[in-house]
């Protein structure tokens, strides 16, 4: 399973809803300019676009880029069809805001883009920090800004406890900070690596996830959001001693309504110079 699965992404979406900070968010709109200039980094199934144009965001340009050709695919179609865009040359247009996707690397497809804003939601946890803080800074013209709700910081728990839950959740850390490029704490390395460049860190606000039955049922499509969850530990932790009566457990009690999962991640507004 990759984090470029549909079905995933597009459950995700109400949890996001919930965590995003609104004060950030806020200071966002009051700092964009009118007719702005978006780009999005792995743009995914292109849920920001209904956001953006939920909070006001009508009028410019906006253009996601994700690596995976599918999920372009998918975020085509499924977000023309959510918002009855009208069809324009690559893309659609929903009323001032015409909108495109791209199969691409986001760390050098935006390069010499004179943006006011990209947005980076769910994936600086993927890729290099600073790197991607370069990419970004070389996307935007002066005072432009980055966007990044929902930066994963390291934290995660899953309740009821479980005697495993330590060492279950140690291995999946450490899974996802060996795998290259990535850092299990990108939330807070993006706080500091932000503080240190010549911009300015605008707002940052806490933006935990926290998925949890209600009445023995979980919201959306929110069980299925957290079988993906399930899965991306389950492919960190086979040789953990206890791992097999963990992952029964948590997937028995996905299935009774009954477990519950935090992921701590935090939302950032930074203004390059
Ligand atoms: C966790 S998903 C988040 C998607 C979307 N931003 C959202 O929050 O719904 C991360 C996405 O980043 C994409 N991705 C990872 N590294 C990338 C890169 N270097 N360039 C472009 N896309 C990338 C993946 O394919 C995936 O669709």
């Amino acid at each position: 399973m990759t984090h470029a699965d549909e079905r995933y992404l597009e459950a995700k979406r109400t949890v996001d809803d919930r965590a995003l900070d609104r004060r950030v968010r806020d200071r966002l709109l009051d700092t964009l300019p009118s007719d702005t200039q978006i780009v999005e980094a792995g743009a995914g199934t292109g849920a920001t676009v209904p956001r953006l144009l939920d909070w006001g965001v009508r009028s410019g340009t906006y253009r996601g880029v994700d690596r995976n050709a599918a999920i372009v695919d998918r975020a085509r179609a499924l977000r023309r069809t959510e918002l009855d865009g009208d069809p324009v040359d690559g893309g659609f247009r929903v009323d001032d805001l015409a909108v495109r996707f791209e199969q691409g690397d986001a760390l050098e497809a935006f390069d010499g883009e004179q943006a006011d804003l990209v947005v980076a939601q769910a994936f600086f946890d993927l890729v290099p920090v600073e790197a991607a803080l370069d990419a970004f800074a070389a996307a935007l013209g002066s005072g432009g800004l980055v966007y990044a709700p929902i930066t994963f910081d390291g934290e995660t728990v899953f309740q009821p406890s479980h005697p495993a839950d330590d060492a279950v959740i140690a291995a999946y850390h450490d899974h996802i900070d060996g795998t290259p490029g990535r850092d299990v704490h990108a939330g807070r390395r993006l706080l500091d690596r932000c503080r240190e460049r010549a911009g300015d860190l605008l707002a940052a606000g806490a933006s935990d996830w926290i998925v949890r039955p209600m009445d023995g049922a979980y919201p959306a499509d929110e069980q299925q959001f957290l079988a993906t969850i399930l899965s991306f530990v389950a492919d960190a932790v086979s040789d953990v001693p206890g791992s097999d009566d963990w992952l029964r457990t948590r997937r028995r009690q996905l299935d009774e309504g009954t477990l519950t999962y935090v992921a701590h991640g935090y939302d950032v507004l930074y203004r390059v110079a």
